[in-house]
């Protein structure tokens, strides 16, 4: 695997903020995506367009995309559940338009008030107008393990939803584990119904950490080819319609990782774990990233100001 290139998509300030009980400034959502941007990262979610009688934390996600600096190398990707997202996300001129569902019909319900088959049935004037504006389609399926709801799911199941959104003409699926109960033995079981279906470079995981088993589990998706991971810096996230679902991996815990095993990422895990430590003291929270931690603890304010490392 030595030298081979892994990309991360971070999640943070999308999946780790919709969580959150208080709404962050889109100055600071800004300001972070920049910080993020500088670390390496190039592909970052700026946020979603999606009702925020839903999801109040991601309003102003327009103004964000107005306030992020815009670089070529650097894809600023938002979540869209519906053709008024789009619109949106194409006013703000995103990279990456993400259409989400899932492979349970509770769970589906619960986040965006349909049926599975009601959601492919309204992506697909997203992704058509998506790709006709010239972007790139990414598709989530949440609860690809298992669902607060309905308990375990079968990778059957997630992969007949895979393969309606391919017909639909996405470029990229993501499978969530949305709530962590996934391990590596299920992994692999979901990766065998999975991957016949798309190039494997077209297959995304992402993994929540809620039962300390994500690492893990995306080190099974490297033996089996998977080079994108989903992740969030200082382990932000959750998610707002599926109770107990803690924060997505940790992107400073998964670079660690890949260094290890000498993959290319292009990342600096140091001044990742920098911001991480920026945001967890703006939103008063711990930090759940143990590299993150372990790797900051020594740094005073005047070091994450001036991103000076004492030690590496
Ligand atoms: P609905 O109530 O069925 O839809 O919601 P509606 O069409 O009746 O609209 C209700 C109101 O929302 C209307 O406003 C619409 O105009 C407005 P009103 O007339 O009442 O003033 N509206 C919108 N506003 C802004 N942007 C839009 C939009 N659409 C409608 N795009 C809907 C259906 C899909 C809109 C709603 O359920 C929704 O927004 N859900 C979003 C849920 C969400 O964001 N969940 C988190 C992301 S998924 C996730 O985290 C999982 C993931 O990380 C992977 C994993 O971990 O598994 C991706
Ligand atoms: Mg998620």
């Amino acid at each position: 695997m030595t030298g081979e290139k892994v990309t991360l998509v971070e999640v943070g300030l999308r999946d780790g903020l919709q969580n959150e009980a208080t709404a962050v400034s889109h100055e600071d959502r800004a300001r972070w995506f920049n910080a993020l941007a500088d670390t390496g990262l190039t592909r970052i979610e700026a946020g979603s367009f999606v009702s925020p009688k839903w999801v109040p934390q991601m309003a102003n996600t327009d103004a964000v995309m107005q306030a992020i600096r815009r670089r070529d190398h650097v894809s600023a990707e938002v979540l869209v559940p519906n053709s008024k997202g789009l619109e949106a996300a194409l006013a703000a001129d995103a990279d990456v338009i993400a259409v989400f569902t899932a492979a349970s019909e509770s769970f589906n319900r619960k986040n965006i008030n349909c049926s599975i088959e009601e959601s492919i049935a309204r992506f697909e004037p997203v992704v058509s107008g998506a790709k006709s504006a010239g972007k790139r389609v990414r598709a989530y399926v949440s609860c690809v393990v298992g669902c607060p709801y309905e308990g375990p799911i079968a990778p059957g199941q997630v992969a007949d939803v895979v393969q309606k959104l391919l017909e639909l003409g996405a470029d990229e699926v993501s499978l969530g584990d949305t709530i962590g109960v996934a391990r590596p033995r299920e992994i692999h079981a979901l990766l065998d119904a999975t991957l016949s279906l798309m190039p494997t470079e077209n297959l995304a995981l992402h993994c929540h950490d809620t039962r300390g088993q994500a690492i893990a589990n995306i080190y099974a998706g490297l033996e089996r080819g998977i080079r994108i991971f989903d992740s969030a810096v200082a382990g932000l996230g959750g998610c707002p319609y599926a109770k107990g679902a803690t924060g997505n991996v940790a992107t400073e815990d998964v670079l660690y990782l890949l260094q290890g095993e000498g993959f290319e990422t292009g990342v600096d895990l140091h001044a990742v774990a920098r911001v991480g430590r920026e945001i967890c003291e703006l939103l008063g929270r711990s930090n759940p990233s143990r590299t993150g931690k372990a790797l900051t603890a020594h740094l005073t304010e005047d070091d994450l100001m001036t991103g000076q490392d004492q030690d590496s």
